[in-house]
């Protein structure tokens, strides 16, 4: 077993094997069995198991009183990220709405893997992307916004949260990362709109709504929206049909994780990603268009395109840019890089 040991005396294991896990630090391993009695896969060998610090042990850790707060900061961000609605954030999600646990949930797309993977080539975008750019995304798609300039307090706040909770583990890992992003269950043979829209009336409504818009109280989101314009608009991951069952297995009901069969999971997210949210701000004016530029590098696993059978509406067919109307564009989309490098 390797294991890397920083100065917060926290632990990042590469597992050799899952049984040899008894040498991980034991609040570490408070934690990961905790997940494993919980239904989640126990690390399989040769996988990177990293547990992120606590925002207590900030406290404990020999960093200048500076850095603290500027993660204080990002971690604030973070968690409250309707603070910065109107400006950058134009839905009602905060970055931990999709990321539970404070970004640091194995099986919740914890957000540290950015820290240790990137500078790398990404897909979506088809060029090489920093921490920076990757945080920028999120805000352009799920928050239907516009990032903070690269660079800015705010942009730096939460690369630094990012950052600090990848402490210990190694970079450009050549290893799986185990827990990262929402792994999907098997995909079953055929999907039902019908039935994932019953199982969302049955497991969901209750806290996002049967119209999919969330709970608000007191003038407070209590529930995200998972569609409509209160949500992430089209071009976020969440939209992809397995992503999105990825999501729901391994997170929701909220409290009950993995009580879905494989079958319910991704029968509601069929349903759930079949609803109308924000147009993609990679819209060009036309759909079809926009289908043959973005199908091959992300459209191909969303339903954006798509005629509902029921009533025959074809979703992301519309001008709708939600709160932020036509007037905010995400100034990062469509930005490219490196063009002027020979090969
Ligand atoms: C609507 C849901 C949603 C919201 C809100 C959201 N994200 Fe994400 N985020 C995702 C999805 C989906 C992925 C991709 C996961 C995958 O590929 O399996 C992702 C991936 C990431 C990653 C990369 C993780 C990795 O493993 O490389 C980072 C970093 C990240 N998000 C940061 C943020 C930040 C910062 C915010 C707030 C500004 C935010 N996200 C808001 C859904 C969301
Ligand atoms: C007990 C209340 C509750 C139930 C039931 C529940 N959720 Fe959630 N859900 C939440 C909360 C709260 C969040 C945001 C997490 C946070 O802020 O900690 C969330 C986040 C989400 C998100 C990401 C943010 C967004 O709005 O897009 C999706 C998608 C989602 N839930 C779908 C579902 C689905 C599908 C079901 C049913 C299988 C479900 N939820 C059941 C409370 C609930």
């Amino acid at each position: 077993m390797k294991r890397h040991t920083n100065t917060l005396g926290r632990t990042t294991l590469v597992l050799a094997s899952a049984t040899l896990a008894a040498d991980m630090s034991m609040a570490a391993w408070a934690e990961y069995e905790t997940l494993v009695a919980m239904g989640y896969p126990a690390p399989k060998e040769g996988e990177l198991v990293h547990v992120p610090p606590t925002m207590a042990a900030l406290e404990e850790a020999d960093l200048h009183p500076e850095l603290k707060k500027v993660i204080r900061r990002g971690y604030d961000l973070f968690t409250n990220t309707q603070q910065l609605r109107g400006e950058n954030v134009f839905n009602d999600m905060n970055c931990s709405s999709c990321h539970l646990g404070e970004g640091r949930q194995p099986f919740s797309a914890p957000i540290w893997p950015a820290a240790i993977i990137l500078p790398n080539f990404r897909g979506k975008n088809q060029h090489v992307n920093n921490l920076e750019e990757r945080i920028a995304g999120c805000f352009a798609y799920s928050m239907n916004g516009t990032p903070p300039e690269y660079g800015s307090d705010d942009m730096l706040a939460l690369s630094a949260y990012h950052q600090w909770l990848a402490t210990g583990a190694p970079m450009y890992p050549d290893q799986p990362i185990y827990g990262r992003g929402f792994p999907a269950p098997e995909r079953p043979e055929e999907l039902s709109y019908a039935r994932g829209e019953q199982g969302y009336l049955d497991n969901c409504a209750i806290c996002h709504s049967e119209d999919g818009s969330g709970l608000y109280e007191d003038g407070e989101y209590v529930f995200p929206a998972p569609w409509g314009d209160g949500s992430n608009n089209w071009g976020a991951g969440i939209v992809r049909t397995h992503t999105a069952a990825g999501f729901i297995k391994n997170n929701m009901p909220l409290g009950q994780p993995l009580s879905l069969s494989d079958q319910q999971a991704w029968d509601i997210a069929y349903y759930m990603t079949r609803q109308e949210r924000p147009q993609d701000p990679r819209y060009t004016g036309d759909v079809e268009e926009t289908l043959e530029k973005f199908g091959p590098t992300f459209h191909k696993n969303s339903s954006y395109g798509e005629v509902r059978e029921h009533d025959g509406h074809r979703l992301g067919d519309h001008a709708n840019w939600g709160e932020k109307g036509e007037e905010v564009k995400p100034w990062n989309v469509g930005q490219s890089r490196f063009e002027d490098m020979e090969d």
